[in-house]
């Protein structure tokens, strides 16, 4: 598998003709190039609501959680704590709304623009406790990227 560099994210968001594309094309990006990556979806704060993420471009099965408030689930308590949280065992998180019985690890991280959330980054895993330091460093500087799409 080809590694993934922050410079193929900018090349991606520089070909774009619109945020979403952009965001559909890094979606495939982290999926084809990081390993364990099974679902790889956007999540962004609705204009009106300003606490409930609407769910974006994504890559993997169809997730029934389209619209996730503040605080709700692994996506919610990101967006509403502004920090990364990562999910080793998704089996022990009670926070936790399920996707998919497969998953088994998961990530969120948010996009943050002038110290606002945006929107965040959520990936899933049918691998336990997939996500380590390297890819979360990685991931979160892709969101830092992605930020500047707002
Ligand atoms: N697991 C997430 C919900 C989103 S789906 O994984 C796509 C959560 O607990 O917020």
């Amino acid at each position: 598998m080809k590694t993934l560099s922050l410079a193929d994210v900018r090349a991606e968001i520089a070909k774009a003709k619109s945020a979403d594309k952009a965001m559909s094309s890094i979606c495939l990006l982290i999926r084809d190039r990081v390993p364990h990556c099974d679902w790889v979806g956007f999540y962004l704060v609705d204009a009106d609501k300003k606490d409930e993420l609407v769910l974006g471009p994504f890559i993997g099965e169809p997730t029934e959680h389209v619209r996730i408030r503040f605080g709700r689930g692994v996506c919610g308590s990101a967006a509403e704590a502004k920090c990364t949280i990562v999910v080793d065992d998704v089996s022990r998180e009670s926070n936790y709304l399920s996707c998919s019985p497969k998953v088994r690890s998961e990530i969120v991280v948010p996009i943050i623009r002038d110290g606002e959330v945006k929107g965040e980054l959520d990936i899933d895993s049918h691998t336990p406790a997939a996500f380590g330091k390297k890819e979360r460093e990685l991931f979160e500087q892709i969101c830092r990227i992605v930020s500047t799409l707002f």
